[in-house]
Protein backbone atom coordinates (compact mmCIF):
# COMPACT_ATOMS: atom_id res chain seq x y z
CA UNK A 1 0.00 0.00 0.00
CA UNK A 2 1.66 3.45 -0.83
CA UNK A 3 2.26 5.91 1.84
CA UNK A 4 0.14 8.90 2.60
CA UNK A 5 1.93 11.81 3.21
CA UNK A 6 0.40 14.63 5.09
CA UNK A 7 0.37 18.08 3.86
CA UNK A 8 2.71 20.45 5.67
CA UNK A 9 1.31 23.44 6.93
CA UNK A 10 3.56 26.56 6.23
CA UNK A 11 3.25 30.21 6.54
CA UNK A 12 5.38 32.53 4.47
CA UNK A 13 6.33 35.63 6.05
CA UNK A 14 8.21 38.96 4.01
CA UNK A 15 12.25 38.87 4.39
CA UNK A 16 13.50 41.03 6.83
CA UNK A 17 17.07 42.78 8.34
CA UNK A 18 16.88 39.66 10.92
CA UNK A 19 17.16 37.27 8.62
CA UNK A 20 20.38 37.38 7.03
CA UNK A 21 21.58 33.85 9.37
CA UNK A 22 18.70 32.23 7.06
CA UNK A 23 20.56 33.20 4.34
CA UNK A 24 23.79 32.09 5.27
CA UNK A 25 22.12 28.37 5.83
CA UNK A 26 20.97 28.41 2.51
CA UNK A 27 24.40 29.27 1.29
CA UNK A 28 26.39 25.84 2.55
CA UNK A 29 28.26 24.01 -0.64
CA UNK A 30 25.02 21.40 -0.68
CA UNK A 31 22.63 24.05 -0.89
CA UNK A 32 24.05 25.71 -4.24
CA UNK A 33 25.04 23.16 -5.77
CA UNK A 34 22.80 24.46 -9.12
CA UNK A 35 24.04 27.51 -8.26
CA UNK A 36 27.42 27.57 -8.39
CA UNK A 37 28.61 27.42 -5.57
CA UNK A 38 28.49 29.53 -2.11
CA UNK A 39 28.45 32.89 -2.57
CA UNK A 40 31.35 35.11 -0.81
CA UNK A 41 30.11 37.38 2.78
CA UNK A 42 30.13 40.22 0.46
CA UNK A 43 27.86 39.06 -2.18
CA UNK A 44 25.87 37.56 0.94
CA UNK A 45 25.36 40.74 2.94
CA UNK A 46 24.01 42.63 -0.85
CA UNK A 47 21.86 39.47 -1.36
CA UNK A 48 20.37 40.05 1.88
CA UNK A 49 20.11 44.10 1.72
CA UNK A 50 18.25 43.06 -2.00
CA UNK A 51 15.60 40.86 -0.29
CA UNK A 52 14.24 42.83 2.35
CA UNK A 53 14.01 45.78 0.13
CA UNK A 54 12.82 44.30 -2.61
CA UNK A 55 9.04 44.33 -1.54
CA UNK A 56 9.69 48.38 -0.63
CA UNK A 57 11.01 48.82 -4.19
CA UNK A 58 7.69 47.67 -5.81
CA UNK A 59 10.24 44.57 -8.15
CA UNK A 60 9.09 41.64 -6.40
CA UNK A 61 9.02 39.90 -2.80
CA UNK A 62 11.13 37.63 -0.43
CA UNK A 63 9.54 35.30 1.95
CA UNK A 64 11.00 33.05 4.49
CA UNK A 65 9.12 30.12 5.04
CA UNK A 66 7.70 28.90 8.61
CA UNK A 67 6.92 25.35 9.31
CA UNK A 68 4.05 25.39 11.71
CA UNK A 69 3.36 24.38 14.52
CA UNK A 70 6.48 25.10 16.19
CA UNK A 71 7.37 28.34 13.10
CA UNK A 72 10.64 27.08 12.61
CA UNK A 73 13.01 29.01 9.92
CA UNK A 74 13.03 26.15 7.06
CA UNK A 75 13.83 27.91 3.33
CA UNK A 76 12.98 30.92 1.55
CA UNK A 77 10.67 31.33 -1.30
CA UNK A 78 10.04 34.96 -3.46
CA UNK A 79 9.26 36.18 -7.19
CA UNK A 80 10.83 39.04 -9.15
CA UNK A 81 10.23 41.30 -12.16
CA UNK A 82 12.34 39.24 -15.14
CA UNK A 83 12.34 40.18 -18.68
CA UNK A 84 11.74 37.33 -20.58
CA UNK A 85 12.02 37.78 -24.61
CA UNK A 86 11.29 41.78 -24.40
CA UNK A 87 8.47 40.64 -22.08
CA UNK A 88 8.01 41.53 -18.94
CA UNK A 89 7.14 38.84 -16.44
CA UNK A 90 7.18 37.17 -12.53
CA UNK A 91 10.33 35.32 -12.26
CA UNK A 92 10.29 32.76 -9.08
CA UNK A 93 12.55 30.68 -6.68
CA UNK A 94 12.61 28.33 -3.36
CA UNK A 95 14.90 26.87 -1.60
CA UNK A 96 14.21 24.09 1.41
CA UNK A 97 16.79 23.24 3.89
CA UNK A 98 17.98 19.77 3.53
CA UNK A 99 16.62 18.28 7.07
CA UNK A 100 13.07 19.16 5.93
CA UNK A 101 13.27 18.52 1.85
CA UNK A 102 11.07 16.07 1.00
CA UNK A 103 7.94 17.09 2.61
CA UNK A 104 6.35 19.04 0.21
CA UNK A 105 7.30 22.29 2.22
CA UNK A 106 8.40 24.06 -1.02
CA UNK A 107 5.51 23.03 -3.52
CA UNK A 108 3.35 24.50 -0.31
CA UNK A 109 5.75 27.37 0.18
CA UNK A 110 5.95 28.21 -3.43
CA UNK A 111 1.78 28.22 -3.77
CA UNK A 112 1.80 30.55 -1.54
CA UNK A 113 4.22 32.77 -3.15
CA UNK A 114 2.20 32.27 -6.41
CA UNK A 115 -1.16 33.15 -4.69
CA UNK A 116 0.40 36.32 -3.61
CA UNK A 117 1.53 37.17 -7.20
CA UNK A 118 -2.25 36.75 -8.26
CA UNK A 119 -3.55 39.50 -5.74
CA UNK A 120 -1.31 42.15 -7.74
CA UNK A 121 -1.25 40.61 -11.20
CA UNK A 122 1.31 42.92 -12.29
CA UNK A 123 2.94 40.67 -15.37
CA UNK A 124 0.69 38.23 -17.20
CA UNK A 125 3.12 34.92 -16.69
CA UNK A 126 5.12 33.74 -14.29
CA UNK A 127 8.55 31.69 -15.13
CA UNK A 128 10.08 29.25 -13.17
CA UNK A 129 13.93 28.31 -14.89
CA UNK A 130 15.35 24.58 -12.60
CA UNK A 131 18.27 23.75 -14.31
CA UNK A 132 17.57 20.55 -16.24
CA UNK A 133 19.47 18.21 -13.71
CA UNK A 134 17.67 19.57 -10.68
CA UNK A 135 14.85 16.98 -10.66
CA UNK A 136 13.07 18.08 -7.46
CA UNK A 137 12.41 21.72 -8.55
CA UNK A 138 11.29 20.22 -12.09
CA UNK A 139 8.73 18.17 -10.13
CA UNK A 140 7.29 21.18 -8.16
CA UNK A 141 7.07 23.09 -11.53
CA UNK A 142 4.83 20.38 -12.68
CA UNK A 143 3.15 19.88 -9.20
CA UNK A 144 2.00 23.24 -9.43
CA UNK A 145 0.82 23.01 -13.23
CA UNK A 146 3.53 25.28 -14.98
CA UNK A 147 3.47 24.08 -18.66
CA UNK A 148 7.39 23.26 -19.97
CA UNK A 149 8.20 25.06 -22.92
CA UNK A 150 11.54 23.98 -23.46
CA UNK A 151 15.21 24.14 -22.91
CA UNK A 152 16.94 27.73 -22.65
CA UNK A 153 20.49 28.96 -21.93
CA UNK A 154 20.21 31.45 -18.37
CA UNK A 155 22.51 33.53 -16.92
CA UNK A 156 23.01 32.62 -13.57
CA UNK A 157 25.49 34.06 -11.20
CA UNK A 158 25.97 36.64 -13.47
CA UNK A 159 28.63 35.45 -16.13
CA UNK A 160 28.07 31.92 -15.42
CA UNK A 161 25.69 30.54 -18.70
CA UNK A 162 23.44 27.16 -16.97
CA UNK A 163 21.44 24.88 -19.39
CA UNK A 164 17.71 25.41 -17.40
CA UNK A 165 14.04 23.94 -18.48
CA UNK A 166 11.67 26.84 -18.96
CA UNK A 167 8.37 26.34 -17.25
CA UNK A 168 5.73 29.34 -17.53
CA UNK A 169 2.38 29.51 -16.17
CA UNK A 170 -0.44 32.21 -16.53
CA UNK A 171 -1.44 34.96 -13.79
CA UNK A 172 -4.64 33.55 -12.42
CA UNK A 173 -4.76 30.15 -13.73
CA UNK A 174 -3.87 28.64 -10.65
CA UNK A 175 -6.60 30.44 -8.09
C1 LIG B 1 14.51 22.08 -4.74
C2 LIG B 1 14.06 22.14 -3.27
C3 LIG B 1 13.57 23.54 -2.96
C4 LIG B 1 12.90 21.14 -3.06
O1 LIG B 1 12.37 21.33 -1.76
P1 LIG B 1 11.35 20.29 -1.10
O2 LIG B 1 10.63 20.96 0.01
O3 LIG B 1 12.07 19.02 -0.82
O4 LIG B 1 10.34 20.04 -2.33
P2 LIG B 1 8.92 19.29 -2.28
O5 LIG B 1 9.00 18.23 -1.24
O6 LIG B 1 7.85 20.32 -2.20
O7 LIG B 1 8.80 18.67 -3.73
C5 LIG B 1 9.86 17.99 -4.29
C6 LIG B 1 9.25 17.06 -5.35
O8 LIG B 1 10.32 16.65 -6.16
C7 LIG B 1 10.29 15.26 -6.25
N1 LIG B 1 11.66 14.81 -6.42
C8 LIG B 1 12.68 14.97 -5.58
N2 LIG B 1 13.78 14.38 -6.09
C9 LIG B 1 13.40 13.84 -7.26
C10 LIG B 1 14.06 13.08 -8.26
N3 LIG B 1 15.35 12.76 -8.14
N4 LIG B 1 13.37 12.72 -9.36
C11 LIG B 1 12.05 13.04 -9.51
N5 LIG B 1 11.37 13.76 -8.58
C12 LIG B 1 12.04 14.14 -7.48
C13 LIG B 1 9.73 14.80 -4.94
O9 LIG B 1 9.26 13.48 -5.02
C14 LIG B 1 8.64 15.81 -4.70
O10 LIG B 1 7.47 15.45 -5.42
P3 LIG B 1 6.27 14.67 -4.64
O11 LIG B 1 5.76 15.63 -3.60
O12 LIG B 1 5.27 14.46 -5.73
O13 LIG B 1 6.84 13.45 -4.06
C15 LIG B 1 15.22 21.75 -2.32
O14 LIG B 1 15.70 20.49 -2.68
C16 LIG B 1 16.36 22.76 -2.36
O15 LIG B 1 16.29 23.80 -1.73
N6 LIG B 1 17.43 22.45 -3.10
C17 LIG B 1 18.59 23.32 -3.16
C18 LIG B 1 18.30 24.67 -3.79
C19 LIG B 1 17.59 24.60 -5.14
O16 LIG B 1 17.90 23.73 -5.96
N7 LIG B 1 16.65 25.51 -5.36
C20 LIG B 1 15.83 25.54 -6.54
C21 LIG B 1 16.41 26.31 -7.65
S1 LIG B 1 15.29 26.39 -9.03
Amino acid sequence: MQKQRITPEVRIELWDEEDLDLLRLLNSPEMTVHFGGPETEGKILARHKRYYEIAQKGTGRMFKILLLPDLEVVGSVGYWDQIWQGESVYEVGWSVLPAFQGRGIATVATSKAIASIHSEKKHRFIHAYPKINNPASNAICRKLGFSFIGECDFEYPIGTIIRCNNWKLTVGEME
